[in-house]
């Protein structure tokens, strides 16, 4: 009897270590889920609510938010970029310890994200068919890209023309930036990805692009 009692204590506190934790945002009434772990930005771009993000790394500060009730941790001390810890938290590194609810304007249109030329490395590319190459790339240390869902990217070729394409990942997937590139025969840009573009090629891009958005 007394080690029925004792296994069902042992189960209740790891289905409690294990559980989520509630995060409300305010003034929308929004609410999302956070597994253990799991940051809070994650948490929210996994359940498609858009908290503003840029670098996810605790640098920018761009994530930070106002904390009206709960408590967080963070996994390598109070990140750089949190101005008030005593007030706000960063998502894209703040850990619940308990129920959340936060102050924040959510991004829920393209209006809403400022679009910006950056450079960007070739990571990889792989050609899919004949005339299809899936490339990725990666944005510089410290920087992440927010688009939505139906959103594009501009290619700033040397001359300063532009060439526009897809972006092909989902948005809380953004570690790196997916196109996938079809080969017009005789296309500046395109004979050039298909002939003699190279990993760790540097472009310039301008993104995110688009108001049609899914
Ligand atoms: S996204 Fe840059 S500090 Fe959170």
């Amino acid at each position: 009897m007394y080690k029925m009692r004792d296994n069902l204590a042992v189960s209740y506190k790891i289905c409690k270590s294990m559980s989520n934790y509630q995060v409300k945002v305010q003034p929308q009434d929004k609410l999302f889920s956070v597994q253990q772990g799991e940051t809070v930005l994650d948490a929210a771009l996994r359940q498609n609510v858009g908290l503003p993000y840029g670098c996810r790394s605790g640098n920018c500060g761009t994530c930070e938010v106002t904390l009206l009730e709960g408590r967080v941790s963070y996994a390598d001390g109070i990140p750089t970029g949190l101005a008030d810890p005593d007030y706000d938290c960063l998502p894209c590194q703040a850990i619940a310890g308990s129920d959340l609810v936060i102050e924040a304007e959510l991004v829920e249109q393209a209006v809403e994200i400022q679009p910006h030329t950056m450079p960007c490395k070739v990571q990889s590319h792989e050609q899919l068919s004949h005339d299809v190459m899936r490339l990725m790339l990666k944005l510089p240390e410290n920087q992440r890209l927010q688009f939505l869902a139906g959103q594009y990217l501009d290619f700033i070729l040397p001359g300063g023309e532009h060439r526009a394409f897809s972006i092909a990942n989902a948005p809380h997937d953004d570690e790196l930036i997916e196109l996938h590139i079809r080969h017009i025969e005789g296309g500046k840009f395109t004979d050039f990805v298909f002939d003699s573009m190279k990993d760790k090629t540097v472009l310039r891009i301008e993104a995110p692009l688009g108001t049609f958005t899914l």
